[in-house]
């Protein structure tokens, strides 16, 4: 007789749990989404932009992987490629990231006139499209920069929404200021092309919070204070819209989420986002040499009914950006309709529903 064999499909691990982190190397600014049954995964290589794919979200150690954009030197954008994303919108697929010229080394005459010194004055935002529908076999190739009026731009992100396509980001206040990093908001005609003007453009997140400070609640200045890896996150149920995004650090083990709801209808006015005022939504879990956790993408499980957060956290906080890695849990919602994050840890987890 032959053995009866499970009917459910186990996880990679064998026994329908997984251990964080996701991917066996150093990792940040992880973005996954899904489509046609894969999960695809991209973050910060910063020397190219590399595509994973994998059927499952636990573990990505045997992932396919191709590196979708290889820029050519002495461009703009030669180097630090941070964040990127890829975005499906109007049937194709977009690319948008950071990246700098030169490894960003103002000359002394530009950094003179920063108010602090400015490694990142140089960074703005690029996007990719897709030369065909196809997430995975389409080439990728330079579109456009993305207008951010001559001024930093880091960690951008299409925000999308009944009233348009807007362009939300890491900015300064203005080219030399350096610090504080706020979160900035433009309108976009199309997925390369910013509509605002720098009139227009509107700042709808400072980090004026002790929490959004580095280190906590500094107080000498506004050096390290920022808002950044903004993120649109829908509720399925609600629709209620909010943009979670990363504060204080990212090299620091106080890195966190904080989280801002659209409570109007026009994501241009300041006075339509609300604040959670009352610290991090999600943040470092000592008791599990959990630190810095923060620049997160969202995602459903394999058959639609669970939420996921994929982040970055480090175990030795000590060790500064080379310590992060990327990992994934399962999230769920609060009453009044926000998302409900877990604490930050390894595991082992129960492996997504329908893996
Ligand atoms: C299940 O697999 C994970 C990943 O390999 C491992 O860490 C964990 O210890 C296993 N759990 C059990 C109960 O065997
Ligand atoms: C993780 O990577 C290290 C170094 O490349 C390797 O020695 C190890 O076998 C890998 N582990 C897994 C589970 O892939
Ligand atoms: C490269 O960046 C510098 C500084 O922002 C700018 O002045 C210059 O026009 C840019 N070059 C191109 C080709 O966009
Ligand atoms: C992508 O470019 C390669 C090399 O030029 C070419 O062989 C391939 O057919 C292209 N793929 C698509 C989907 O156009
Ligand atoms: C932050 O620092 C300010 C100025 O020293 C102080 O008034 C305030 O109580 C501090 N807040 C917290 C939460 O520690
Ligand atoms: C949420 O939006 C969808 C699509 O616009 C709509 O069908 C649904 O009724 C909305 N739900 C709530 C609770 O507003």
């Amino acid at each position: 007789m032959l053995a009866v064999l499970p009917c459910v499909a186990l996880s990679q691990s064998g026994n329908g749990t997984f251990m964080n982190p996701i991917l066996n190397a150093t990792g940040a600014d992880p973005w996954v989404v899904q489509d046609g049954g894969y999960y695809y995964m991209t973050y910060t290589t910063n020397s190219d932009i590399t595509l994973l794919r994998s059927k499952i979200l636990s573990n990505w150690d045997s992932a396919e992987s191709k590196v979708i954009f290889q820029p050519e030197p002495g461009m703009n954008y030669s180097t630090d490629l941070w964040a990127p994303e890829i975005h499906s919108i109007g049937g194709s697929w977009w690319v948008i990231f950071t990246a700098d010229p030169n490894n960003d080394s103002p000359t002394p005459e530009v950094d003179m006139y920063c108010t602090f010194n400015c490694p990142a004055v140089f960074h703005r935002m690029y996007v990719l499209h897709s030369g065909g529908p196809d997430i995975w076999t389409s080439n990728y190739t330079m579109k456009s920069q993305l207008d951010t009026f001559d001024q930093f731009a880091i960690d951008g992100t299409y925000f999308q929404h009944s009233s348009g396509l807007y362009h939300v980001y890491s900015c300064w206040y203005s080219a030399t200021i350096s610090w504080p990093a706020n979160l900035c908001i433009t309108k976009m005609s199309d997925p390369f092309t910013v509509s605002s003007t720098l009139e227009e453009r509107q700042i709808i997140s400072e980090p004026t919070e002790p929490w959004e400070k580095t280190p906590y609640n500094r107080t000498a200045n506004v050096r390290l204070n920022s808002n950044e890896g903004p993120q649109q996150l829908t509720n399925p149920k609600t629709n209620q819209t909010f943009i979670i995004y990363s504060a204080a650090r990212s090299d620091n083990r106080n890195y966190c989420l904080g989280q801002l709801e659209l409570i109007g209808t026009d994501p241009m006015n300041p006075q339509d986002w609300k604040k959670h005022e009352e610290g991090c939504i999600f943040y470092q879990n000592p008791d599990e040499e959990s630190f810095g956790v923060g620049h997160a993408s969202f995602v459903k499980s394999p058959d639609g009914s669970q939420d996921w957060i994929v982040y970055h956290g480090m175990r030795d906080p000590a060790n500064g950006w080379a310590a992060r890695t990327i990992r994934t849990q399962e999230f769920t919602w609060a009453q009044d309709g926000s998302p409900s994050f877990p604490r930050p840890g390894y595991g082992p987890y129960k492996v997504p529903s329908g893996e």
